[in-house]
């Protein structure tokens, strides 16, 4: 017999999720790996076991006992994509996009405004709402988010955001991205090179707090160029990158991330064939954002003169299809910002996936985990169930993986354990 700090047994299943730490493509991204009648060994904090309850039993014994009551147990939700710190909201804008007085993402005059309001808000007012924004995020599975500044866009906001930002203690782990090339200020306007020529001088500075860089490739905001520039000079220094990649046209974002070796490109909405392949080849993962199609209203006919809305049918996004196709290693994030998706539930998230991205169970729980954990090269620390990892694990009232899937729209998840710890129950 061996020991164990914690056993958590009787799971209905246990969806490791477990995966190869490059993550899973193509076919293989379809099978999901479940125990049914399963259990976990943990021990400091990590698994040391996992298994079925006759197996684990016979081999393991646990100073504490938790019962999953024949429920499903699966790991934490790995989140790669956040803008978490920003001030004020976008809820004026929304009714006129809904009402097609505002057309399109209307990235440039939505993120300055964010923009204003974020350099308006004090340092208190920030961390508050973002600790009770990661205390939703928790509630709802989250145990790992990845965190980008950006609404601040000169030296001192920037700095304050990453400062802010890596001083946030909490039970989610914060991992913070400096996106200084979010969208042209509007202090910059007919003055691009300056800013690009900032953004590369403040890199030095953020090294202290972060050593990943992401830069947004988009007609809206940055050309391929511009990125790549700041891209190389950011490399130069160690840094990791990411790309926020051809959200309103292409831009070439695909490409440049792959030519960047980014650990991302992220959203790729309209991204060439030839950038997917680009990303499949350099081994960048793809991250994609249900919660944008839908507060985009990107699955909705536009609206037509008579207010009703063009007649053909709907469409649905055909860019994570065809990422799949390519041989991306694609993940689901939840984008979590004011303008484009103001939800940062990753249970929501998967859920919509499915329905907006026509996924299969196993794709949705794959993409949710183990994948967003590859694009943030910690698949060798968390993301599945597997010995050796982290044990951040989620005990749901539900007792099979479709259902948490199929249903949507309440929170399903019961119990949540970081590192070994039980943070909600
Ligand atoms: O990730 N280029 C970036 N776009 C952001 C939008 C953020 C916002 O609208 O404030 C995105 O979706
Ligand atoms: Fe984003």
């Amino acid at each position: 017999m061996q020991d164990a700090d914690i056993l958590i047994i009787n799971a209905s299943e246990l969806v490791t999720c477990a995966g190869p730490v490059t993550g899973r493509i193509g076919d293989d991204l379809g099978k999901l790996d479940i125990i049914r009648d399963g259990d976990v060994a943990i021990t400091g904090g990590r698994i040391v076991a996992v298994g079925p309850t006759d197996a684990l039993l016979s081999a393991w014994r646990g100073k504490e006992t938790i019962d999953a009551g024949h429920r499903l147990v699966s790991p934490g939700f790995v989140d790669a994509h956040s803008h978490l710190l920003f001030g004020g909201d976008r809820c004026c804008e929304y009714e006129g996009k809904v009402k097609g007085r505002i057309l399109g993402a209307n990235l440039e005059t939505g993120i300055n405004a964010t923009i204003q309001a974020t350099r308006r808000a004090d340092d208190r007012t920030l961390v508050e709402q973002a600790l009770s924004d990661l205390d939703e995020a928790l509630l709802y599975g989250t145990t790992t988010l990845e965190a980008k500044t950006g609404y601040g866009l000169s030296r001192d906001h920037e700095l304050r955001l990453l400062r802010l930002t890596s001083g946030l203690e909490h039970e989610v782990d914060i991992l913070p991205t400096f996106l200084g090339a979010h969208v042209l200020p509007d202090e910059y306007r007919n003055r691009r090179d300056e800013y690009v020529q900032l953004v590369i001088d403040m890199l030095p500075d953020v090294l202290p707090y972060t050593r990943s860089c992401d830069v947004a490739c988009d007609p809206a905001c940055f050309t391929a160029a511009e990125c790549l520039r700041i891209g190389r000079h950011a490399r130069e220094l160690g840094m990791t990158l990411r790309v926020h990649a051809d959200q309103t046209g292409d831009a070439g974002g695909a490409a440049v991330a792959a030519a960047l070796g980014a650990a991302s490109a992220d959203h790729l909405d309209q991204s060439s064939a030839e950038g997917l392949r680009a990303m499949a080849a350099a081994g960048t993962v793809g991250i994609f954002f249900p919660g944008v199609t839908f507060h985009m209203l990107e699955m909705v006919p536009p609206l037509t003169e008579d207010g009703i809305g063009a007649a053909e049918k709907p469409y649905m996004p055909q860019s994570v299809r065809r990422a799949l196709q390519a041989g991306v290693v694609c993940a689901i994030s939840a984008d979590f910002n004011p303008g484009s998706c103001p939800s940062i539930s990753m249970q929501m998230m998967m859920q919509m996936a499915m329905r907006l991205f026509r996924l299969s169970y196993a794709e949705v729980w794959n993409m949710s985990t183990l994948n967003p954990a590859v694009s943030l090269g910690l698949a060798a620390d968390r993301g599945s169930l597997e010995p050796g990892k982290r044990a951040d694990v989620l005990i749901w009232n539900e007792i099979d993986h479709r259902r948490a899937v199929n249903r949507f729209g309440s929170n399903r998840v019961d119990t949540v354990m970081k590192s070994g710890r039980i943070v909600v129950r």
